[in-house]
């Protein structure tokens, strides 16, 4: 158990890990949608927000829909059914097929995935820049050779090896899906993610760099796709007078009272870009000297949104932790300490840290999954972690690192106190 510390005062209101920052044009474009009596899923504010989204990524069309995830799941039936044909019944175009998918993420990288009857295939984890290792990718398409689909995620807003990923799929005609919810505005050699997939996805949840309290688009070159997920996702209603149904539909769109919010956050994108990355750069020269390193930012390919701040802690400088499924206890020693000490700490001054994103290889829901690693099946490996260390890429950042506080309104003087309380846990 954590001792509370005295010697740090509480923040009197929380600093949170990442809550949204309004700026005053959202207010003003939500009532001109009701003054104008648009509260529907039709809009100004929804043209504009699709508008303002390909411009700001670089792609042929956006489509606004209620989630990140509505988004996804559409992506992965249009990839289902390209690459294995109309679905019988109109859901399931994945049905009993495998999809390679990152394995440190959300689940909603992966659910859609079994939305439309696929098999998820985990990839572990390099630790260049915390995403889908391409040994790992390449090693899965030998083993698994008749895989078609694979969906990857860009991890706290840093890119993945888009190139090396890039042409594994292309070498074995798969089709990329982009899950760029936490990447918006991120760059790899100079091109946005969410640019890079036949069919990508960037989120407006209230956690997100730009939000609308929810939300999400989808984005794609491709008009027919483009086209069918707009169809899709207003019931899939066919050009009649009255309703008429030939495919299966969902109530996917975006309102235009939620694109309302989002039209005016994203002018400020890269001014929420720059106070994140002012964060991660006070982060990094407060733990100097320190047995930590951050999340991977500082990189030569590109340029990441630097939307959550996290640090891992060296081997060495771990005490004793053990995590079951929802139990933790630690052991304290002396100058070590683990990530549920430092997260405790931190909420002591009511401020809201977070652990790593629990990889979906390690999740109850999806452990009879296969799950790749460089030299093959990731599985076989899990004796090494009843030895106490870990197994894989992704188990090994999940054990030692953690989400810090990264909220663009948090003050320097706030973060200086979260540094302190962190360096402390060394003592
Ligand atoms: C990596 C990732 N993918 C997908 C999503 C889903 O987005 P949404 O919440 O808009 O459905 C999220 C976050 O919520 C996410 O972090």
């Amino acid at each position: 158990m954590f001792k509370e510390n005295n010697k740090f005062q509480k923040f009197e209101s929380k600093v949170w890990l990442s809550s949204p920052t309004m700026h005053g044009p959202e207010i003003k474009y939500v009532k001109e949608a009701y003054e104008t009596n648009w509260m529907s899923t039709v809009g100004k504010n929804i043209n504009e927000v699709e508008r303002m989204v390909c411009e700001t990524i670089g792609c042929k069309y956006a489509v606004a829909l209620s989630a990140g995830t509505a988004s996804l799941h559409l992506a992965m039936k249009l990839a289902g059914m390209e690459a294995y044909g109309m679905p019988k019944v109109g859901h399931g175009a994945l049905e009993g097929k495998k999809v390679f998918c990152s394995d440190m993420t959300f689940d909603a990288t992966v659910n859609p995935v079994v939305y439309e009857g696929g098999e998820p295939v985990f990839i572990d984890t390099e630790y260049d820049t915390w995403n889908m290792d391409p040994a790992a990718l390449e090693k899965a398409f030998e083993i698994y050779p008749d895989t078609k689909v694979v969906v990857i995620a860009h991890l706290y807003g840093t890119p993945g090896k888009v190139d090396e990923l890039n042409a594994i799929i292309k070498k074995h005609n798969a089709i990329l899906v982009e899950d760029a919810a936490e990447s918006m505005g991120a760059t790899y050699k100079g091109i946005q993610t969410g640019a890079f997939g036949k069919y990508n996805t960037i989120s407006f949840n209230g956690n997100k760099i730009i939000t609308g309290s929810a939300g999400g688009c989808f984005l794609t070159d491709d008009e027919e796709s483009a086209n069918k997920v707009r169809k899709w996702s207003t019931q899939a209603r066919e050009n009649a007078a009255w309703y008429q149904h030939e495919e299966l539909g969902y109530n996917y769109r975006m309102s235009n009272v939620i694109a309302g919010v989002v039209r005016g956050q994203l002018p400020y994108l890269n001014e929420h870009i720059a106070q994140k990355k002012a964060i991660y750069e006070r982060y990094k020269e407060g733990f100097k000297g320190l047995p930590v390193s951050m999340n991977p930012m500082d990189l030569e390919n590109s340029e990441p949104n630097y939307w959550l701040s996290c640090l891992i802690i060296d081997k060495d400088a771990m005490c004793k932790q053990v995590r079951g499924e929802q139990d933790v206890c630690y052991v304290k020693e002396p100058g070590k300490t683990c990530p549920t000490e430092i997260l405790e700490a931190i909420s002591s001054i009511n401020a809201e840290g977070r652990p790593i994103w629990k990889p979906m290889h390690m999740q109850p829901i999806y452990r009879l999954n296969p799950f790749v690693v460089r030299d093959g099946n990731g599985r076989a490996r899990s004796n090494a972690y009843i030895a106490g260390e870990a197994a894989d890429a992704g188990m090994d950042i999940f054990t030692r690192g953690l989400c810090l506080p990264s909220d663009n309104k948090m003050t320097v003087e706030q973060q200086d106190r979260i540094i302190e309380v962190i360096r402390a846990c060394f003592e």
